[in-house]
């Protein structure tokens, strides 16, 4: 009597405590689901896709897409599953191959993979000798989000150089940079991936500063000023090739040293943005052109010039944001030295842990699998913090950048266009969400180990 009472309080507490889990867990995820995915959501849903999706589906779709070899007594020897790890929009399948098995007869039925596990898309990665990771991309929440162009702050006071919204998360919140401790950033992109909207649209959140003095924008659009030309009346200073590139750095350089030695005598040790102590935000739209695609004379002058302005202005308010289309070590040597970095759709696998650090592209960072057809998308990286953040920054268009240059030089009265963004709609990802509570993140280590067979 008593031993089934002590059995039945034992269910009601375990059951209760399932219970509380549940509930807590649903209320982080609707509260927080950035932070949830971050923590739980990716183990959850890893851990589900293995075994519902990837793990049960998988010696069948194997054999039907011929990866299933048979040896000379007539046994069947398959690739398995090791593992699979999940980020919001990519589930990364690890499997160990057969032996004589090669990642391209993976590549060669990719497509029908990606269709068996009604997947976007689907690519294959060699992570070690025998060892391959299936990529699937699940899910694309920017085709059906809108990313308005944010409300700009009403004055120069409540712009909040740590937080300047520039675009949107894949998780469908605000996405802001952050000038103030992000420092400087990196922006890598191929032709046409969207780096003049994320540039503009920084520009932009900084305006009211930028007409109040507070901020000064130094522009260095080697380019012809292709970029950048219709915004030459809002910038302080404004170059459109690599020798007028050199003579601004010099001046930026100049500047920031005299203010550096200035408040070091008046003993201050950081300064607030101001008119009396602007941020000057150095704005390099293609590096490449100051560091490589130029005469020797300018890139021996130019990199160091760029090294100090990266490592000795912070508390003086130099911040620099710089674009390149190929981060080669070349192109920019000191890479390292850029604390967020951001990187857009590029041309080359290896172009993205070049751009974010080692191993981020493994842990999702898919940037060289973004479609042309998505300019604006690219993942970021902050220092500090593991996970890759798939972005999309909102557009600039030429009309908005012409009432932004008439807003920042008082030739207008009209105040800028200040769009709300839209109330937000049902759309994939807040249906997508609510179905994807399930999801998890899973890893089987010993199965490592073993042979495939
Ligand atoms: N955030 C965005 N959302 C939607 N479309 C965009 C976005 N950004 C850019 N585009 C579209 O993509 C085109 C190319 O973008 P953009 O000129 O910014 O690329 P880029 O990376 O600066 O290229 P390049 O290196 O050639 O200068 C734009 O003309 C625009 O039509
Ligand atoms: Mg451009």
């Amino acid at each position: 009597m008593l031993g089934s009472a002590v059995v039945w309080l034992g269910y009601l507490v375990v059951l209760s405590a399932a219970g509380v889990a549940v509930v807590a867990g649903a209320s982080w995820c609707l509260l927080d689901r950035p932070t949830f995915d971050r923590f739980a959501g990716r183990l959850l849903r890893a851990w589900w896709r293995r075994w519902v999706v990837y793990q049960r589906q998988w010696f069948d779709l194997a054999y039907r897409a011929g990866l299933v070899v048979t040896d000379h007594r007539g046994r069947a020897w398959a690739p398995k599953v090791l593992r699979v790890s999940s980020s919001w929009c990519w589930d990364h399948v690890r499997i160990r191959m057969v032996k004589t098995q090669e990642p391209g007869d993976f590549e060669a039925v990719l497509e029908r993979l990606a269709n068996a596990y009604r997947a976007r898309r689907a690519t294959v990665r060699t992570l070690k000798p025998g060892v391959i990771s299936l990529d699937f991309q699940i899910r694309e929440p920017f085709d059906e989000m809108p990313v308005p162009l944010p409300p700009l702050p009403e004055s120069p006071e409540s712009v909040d150089l740590g937080r300047l919204v520039i675009g949107r998360t894949e998780y469908g919140r605000d996405f802001a940079l952050d000038l103030l401790r992000g420092l400087h950033v990196l922006l890598a992109g191929a032709t046409g991936s969207g780096k003049g909207s994320w540039l503009w649209g920084l520009i932009r959140q900084l305006a009211p500063m930028v007409r109040a003095g507070s901020v000064r924008l130094w522009v260095i659009d080697p380019k012809g000023g292709m970029e950048f030309g219709a915004g030459r009346e809002m910038f302080h200073r404004f170059a459109d090739s690599d020798e007028t590139g050199l003579d601004l750095m010099r001046e930026y350089v100049e500047t920031l040293d005299t203010r550096k030695e200035d408040l070091g005598r008046q003993g201050v040790r950081t300064a607030t943005a101001s008119l009396a102590t602007p941020m000057d935000v150095l704005i390099v739209d293609e590096l490449a052109a100051m560091t490589q695609y130029c005469t020797r004379d300018i890139a021996r002058e130019f990199e160091p010039l760029l090294g100090k302005a990266l490592t000795q202005y912070r508390a003086v308010l130099g911040r620099v944001v710089g674009a390149v289309q190929e981060p080669h070590k070349d192109t920019v040597p000191m890479r390292g030295l850029f604390p967020t970095k951001i990187a857009l759709r590029l041309d080359e696998a290896s172009y993205v842990d070049m751009t974010l650090g080692e191993g981020v592209r493994d842990r999702g960072a898919l940037a060289d699998q973004i479609p042309e057809i998505m300019p604006g998308v690219g993942y970021v990286k902050h220092d500090g913090r593991r996970e890759p953040l798939r972005v999309r920054a909102a557009f600039t268009s030429d009309d908005d950048i012409a009432a932004l240059v008439a807003y920042c030089t008082g030739s207008t009265i009209t105040p800028l266009r200040r769009e709300q963004p839209p109330a937000p709609r049902r759309s994939a990802i807040a249906e997508a969400t609510e179905a994807d509570i399930e999801s998890i993140d899973f890893f089987d280590g010993d199965d490592e180990d073993h042979d495939a067979a």
